[in-house]
């Protein structure tokens, strides 16, 4: 993809973001174990939340999509005859076996060569303890990964890693266990899943960094209607406060407090940014925000607000380019371990575009402003880089070619088409 800064003007108008990633996979995996009949009201259909829905069809699911609303008709999860292939997703790769656990029947997954790298020990572990017969590649590290489950009893399970992937596994497989789960999360992750078994009826008792979860509970049917995505969002909101004179809405986004950390980073950095109307759907809070062009100072994040902000530390580490001053991330190896690893991915990318950026094994220190200049960079087939270095492209001097661009797929296809359209004003 060629991006030339002076293609575009200032961001302005109203956003509708894409419906969240992690919202509907989670919909798609509970729906898939309902009862009774399911339907998703403004799921996301990108190339991730695709590839959870051909892993259930391939589980014996039937799931249609007409228009902007999905249903999954009730009907027991049959053995899968082929492998299920997740693709680039994590979340698929790491929350179906915890259904899966539940079943009396062999399935292997696999998927692209970024998640054959991706660490799947942290779910095999808690899973195998629960009592599912689980194997990974290399010593339980990675892909493929088999999993025989059934007769699944409760656990007490400490997350090591503040990670709502392995959290969501163990939450959905307690859910076939006999006796009580009993998970203890230190730093909070995104709570999706919890909010949405409650909302459904399938009640588990949270208390501070408790969650315990009764077992043989059963979800029975039910309508989920799925906010914008404020990872997705968080892209325009990055060069909303950036890129002089903008001035944008966002409409319709969740503000589940797990996932809006970028707002309160921002707001310490100096952005004028505003939550309007506030409203809760379906147990999530969801609303609108005005975002204008702000003049930004630097600062320290730490090991506590990472998981908040997981996927919005390239974008951050962006704006800290415009900053004055230094924005230091620490705490933040897990980015490693992401669709690429980030630190280095957006380390060398925005280098290349002249940032004052170092790379620290666990975070990253920038010094700002600088002025960025256009240059050839790679994505390392990485959505949330591309769409860091698109911002990036259109903040710099001069021309810039982003390789690998296409991955934007994964979960904002309509990425460039929105990004036009806020700058043509
Ligand atoms: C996600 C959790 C996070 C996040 C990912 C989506 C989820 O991963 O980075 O994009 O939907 O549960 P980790 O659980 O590995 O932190």
């Amino acid at each position: 993809m060629r991006i030339s800064g002076a293609d575009f003007k200032k961001l302005s108008g109203k956003l509708n973001p894409p419906p969240d990633k992690s919202i509907t996979h989670r919909a798609l995996i509970v729906g898939s174990i309902s009862k009774k009949g399911f339907k998703i009201k403004n799921p996301l259909l990108s190339k991730d939340t695709l590839s959870t829905m051909d892993c259930l069809r391939k589980l014996g699911k039937v799931i249609k999509i007409d228009g902007n609303e999905i249903s999954i008709e009730p009907g027991e999860l049959i053995e899968p005859r082929e492998i299920l292939y997740c693709g680039n997703s994590g979340t698929t790769a790491r929350l179906l076996p915890g259904i899966l656990s539940g079943y009396d029947f062999l399935s292997i997954l696999d998927g692209d060569p970024s998640l054959k790298n991706r660490p799947m020990r942290r779910i095999v572990e808690p899973l195998r303890k629960m009592g599912a017969k689980i194997y990974a590649r290399d010593k339980d590290s990675f892909l493929p990964l088999v999993v025989k489950g059934g007769n699944l009893k409760g656990i007490n399970f400490d997350l090591s890693i503040p990670s709502a992937q392995v959290k969501s596994a163990v939450i959905l497989s307690s859910l076939f266990a006999e006796g009580e789960t009993v998970i203890r999360e230190p730093i909070k992750s995104r709570d999706h899943l919890e909010r949405m078994l409650n909302f459904l009826g399938v009640s588990l008792e949270i208390e501070k960094e408790m969650i315990r979860i009764k077992g043989k509970m059963k979800v029975d049917g039910g309508e989920i209607v799925v906010p914008g995505d404020i990872s997705s969002a968080s892209f325009f909101i990055g060069a909303g406060v950036i890129i002089k004179n903008s001035h944008i809405f966002i409409k319709n986004v969740g503000l589940n407090p797990t996932r809006t950390g970028i707002l309160k980073i921002l707001k310490k950095m100096g952005a004028k940014i505003e939550i309007l109307e506030v409203r809760s759907k379906c147990n999530e809070e969801v609303g609108e925000l005005e975002v204008k062009y702000s003049n930004l100072k630097g600062i320290e994040i730490d090991e506590k607000e990472i998981p908040s902000i997981i996927d919005e530390i390239p974008i951050i580490s962006l704006i800290a380019t415009q900053a004055e001053g230094i924005t230091k991330i620490r705490g933040a190896k897990e980015l490693r371990y992401k669709e690429s690893d980030r630190i280095k991915a957006i380390s060398e990318s925005l280098r290349k575009m002249g940032a004052k950026i170092e790379e620290l094994e666990d975070g990253i220190i920038v010094e700002g402003p600088t002025q960025l200049k256009g240059a050839v960079v790679d994505s390392f087939g990485d959505h949330r880089i591309a769409m860091t270095l698109a911002i990036a492209s259109i903040v710099a001097k001069g021309e810039s070619y982003i390789k690998n661009f296409d991955c934007v797929d994964i979960s904002y296809p309509e990425f460039f088409r929105d990004l036009s359209y806020l700058c043509s004003a």
